[in-house]
C-alpha cells in the first residue's frame, strides 16, 4: 500500500477558493480512500477536538479565537509518495521547535497530528523533521543557489552536467550541492502522548517553479546524535503540505515577501507535486486560521494530520522533485 495523508480541512470557505482546475482523483484511489475515511474518521475527529480544545486553553489571551465546525471528519487520504526536494538536509535538521532564528517574516504555528493508520490510534514518539524556504524562497545550508533559477539549471551550473532523475524518478541525493552550514527553518520535534508536535517558525516564500509548500518526514525507531541531529530512523512518511491560495496571496503582499518580485509565485493549481499529490485524492492544504482571530498577516495557525503508514518505508526517494502537469 501506498503511504496514506489525513488532512483536515476546517474551513469550507477557504477549499472553495482555491483556484484553477483540480485534476479528478481515479476510482480505485478513491475507493481506498473513502474506506480509510471511514476507518479512521472518528479517530481524526476526536484528535482534531482535542488539538483545537488544547489551542483555546493556550490562546486565554485571544478570547476571539473563532470557532470552526470540527464536526467534519472528512480526512483520511490516499497519496503516492511525495518527493524530499532537492534540499532535503538532516544533518541541519536540529532537535527543537522554534526554527526561525534570524528570519524576517508573519509567524506561522504548525501543528502537526500523526495518526497510524493501521490502528487508527495516534502515533506517539515519531519524530517529525520540517523544512522549508524563506521569504527569498531560499533554503538555510543551500543558501548559495539561487531561488529564481530553476533547479535543473541550478545542478547544470553547479556541476556542469544535466540532472539526471534515477529509473524511479526521484532526483537522487544532491546534497553535495549544500554551500554553507546555516540551519534555520528546519527543525524536528517528536509527537506527545496525543500523537501531536508543533512548530513555531515563519511562513514560507517560494520560489521558481513551485507553490509555497512546507516539507515533512515522520521517522519512527529515531537516535539522535550528539549534535541533536538524526543518527538513525527509520522513515515512513514523506510529504510536501501546501496553503489556501488566498491566505498565500495575502500574506505574499506585506513585506519581506512582497520584495520577491524577480520570478512570479506559482499558484496551488498549477503546482506539479500539489497537482499530482490530489490526483490521488490526497488533501494536502494545511488548515489555517490567524492567530488574533482577524487578520493572517499578523500570523498564521495551521493544522494539519498525516496518516501514516507505520509499516513501510516512504523515505520520499522514488518520486520526480517537480513532476509535470499532464
Ligand atoms: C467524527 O468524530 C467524532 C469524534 O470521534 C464522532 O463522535 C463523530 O460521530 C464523527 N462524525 C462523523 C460524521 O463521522
Ligand atoms: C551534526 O553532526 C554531523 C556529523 O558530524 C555533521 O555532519 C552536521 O553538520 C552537524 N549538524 C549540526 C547542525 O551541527
Ligand atoms: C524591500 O524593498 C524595499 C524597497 O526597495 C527596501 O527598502 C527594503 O530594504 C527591502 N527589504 C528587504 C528585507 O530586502
Amino acid at each position: 500500500m501506498k503511504f496514506v495523508l489525513l488532512a483536515a480541512l476546517l474551513l469550507g470557505a477557504l477549499t472553495a477558493a482555491h483556484p484553477g482546475p483540480h485534476p479528478e482523483p481515479d476510482p480505485v484511489h478513491l475507493a481506498r480512500r473513502s474506506a480509510l475515511v471511514k476507518k479512521c474518521s472518528d479517530s481524526v475527529g476526536l484528535m482534531k477536538r482535542k488539538r483545537h480544545a488544547m489551542r483555546r486553553q493556550a490562546d486565554t489571551d485571544h478570547a476571539e479565537v473563532p470557532t470552526y465546525d470540527f464536526l467534519k471528519n472528512d480526512t483520511c487520504l490516499l497519496t503516492p509518495e511525495t518527493s524530499t526536494g532537492p534540499y532535503v538536509y538532516p544533518r541541519s535538521e536540529v532537535l527543537r521547535q522554534n526554527l526561525v532564528q534570524d528570519q524576517p517574516g508573519v509567524p506561522f504555528e504548525l501543528d502537526i497530528g500523526l495518526i497510524d493508520i493501521h490502528t487508527c490510534e495516534p502515533l506517539t514518539n515519531a519524530l517529525v523533521a520540517i523544512w522549508h524556504c524563506n521569504w527569498q524562497g531560499k533554503y538555510s545550508s543551500f543558501t548559495g543557489l539561487d531561488p529564481d533559477i530553476s533547479f535543473p539549471k541550478q545542478y547544470q551550473q553547479a556541476t556542469g552536467k544535466k540532472l539526471e532523475l534515477t529509473a524511479s524518478g526521484g532526483q537522487g541525493d544532491v546534497s553535495f550541492l549544500a554551500t554553507d552550514t546555516t540551519t534555520w527553518l528546519r527543525g524536528m520535534w517528536p509527537t506527545d502522548h496525543h500523537g501531536v508536535t508543533r512548530f513555531n517558525t515563519v511562513f514560507p516564500g517560494f520560489y521558481t517553479d513551485r507553490a509555497i509548500h512546507v516539507h515533512m518526514q515522520v521517522h519512527t525507531d529515531w537516535t539522535l546524535a550528539s549534535n541533536d541531529t538524526i543518527a538513525a530512523s527509520r522513515t515512513v512518511n514523506t510529504a510536501q503540505v501546501f496553503f489556501p491560495e488566498q491566505i498565500s496571496a495575502q500574506i505574499m503582499s506585506v513585506p519581506p515577501y512582497s520584495n520577491h518580485t524577480q520570478v512570479p509565485r506559482k499558484a496551488l493549481s498549477l503546482d506539479g507535486v500539489y497537482v499530482t499529490e490530489s490526483g490521488t485524492g490526497a488533501m494536502t492544504i494545511v488548515d489555517t486560521e490567524p492567530v488574533d482571530g482577524k487578520d493572517y498577516r499578523n500570523g498564521v495557525l495551521g493544522y494539519i494530520t498525516l496518516g501514516v503508514d507505520t509499516s513501510a518505508i516512504h523515505d520520499g526517494s522514488t518520486e520526480s522533485p517537480n513532476p509535470k502537469i499532464s
